[in-house]
């Protein structure tokens, strides 16, 4: 019985854990990289204002450490890791074709969400 109850508590903060982090997800998603005027959007194209730029950098900074909502989470933090460092360099200034090429490459949406993002 107490076995049960302790379980069940368990599966309950687990489970509320890993909520969290999809709710952090779809806000980071929503807010720095979904649409054509969307902060990624502007930054790969070198037309974000340092305030859009900033933006981006602390949504990405805090993909680090959540949980793959699906998928295997080694290549997921790879991935995450990833677009940190090339968001990085173009954020202090590195808008050389090879810095932004490396930072199209790592925030490549269908990439990404064919591995981690769950199909509804
Ligand atoms: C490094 C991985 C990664 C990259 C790159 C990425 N996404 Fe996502 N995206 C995710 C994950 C994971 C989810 C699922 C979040 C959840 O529901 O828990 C997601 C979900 C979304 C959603 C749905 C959010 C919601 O409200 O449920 C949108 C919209 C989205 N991404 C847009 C984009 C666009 C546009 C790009 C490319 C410019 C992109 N994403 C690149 C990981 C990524």
């Amino acid at each position: 019985m107490i076995k049960s109850i302790v379980f069940t508590c368990a599966v309950l903060l687990c489970c509320s854990l890993s909520h969290a982090d999809d709710e952090l997800l779809e806000k980071i998603m929503k807010e720095g990289f979904k649409g054509k005027t969307s902060p990624m959007a502007k930054v790969v194209k070198s037309e974000a204002t340092p305030a859009e730029t900033k933006t981006l950098t602390d949504l990405v900074h805090s993909m680090k450490g959540t949980k793959a909502p699906i998928g295997d989470q080694a290549d997921y933090d790879k991935r995450v890791s990833t677009l940190i460092a090339s968001l990085d360099a173009v954020a202090k200034g590195d808008h050389s074709e090879k810095a932004l090429g490396a930072l199209k490459k790592a925030s490549d949406c269908k990439s990404c969400h064919s591995e981690h993002r769950p199909k509804h």
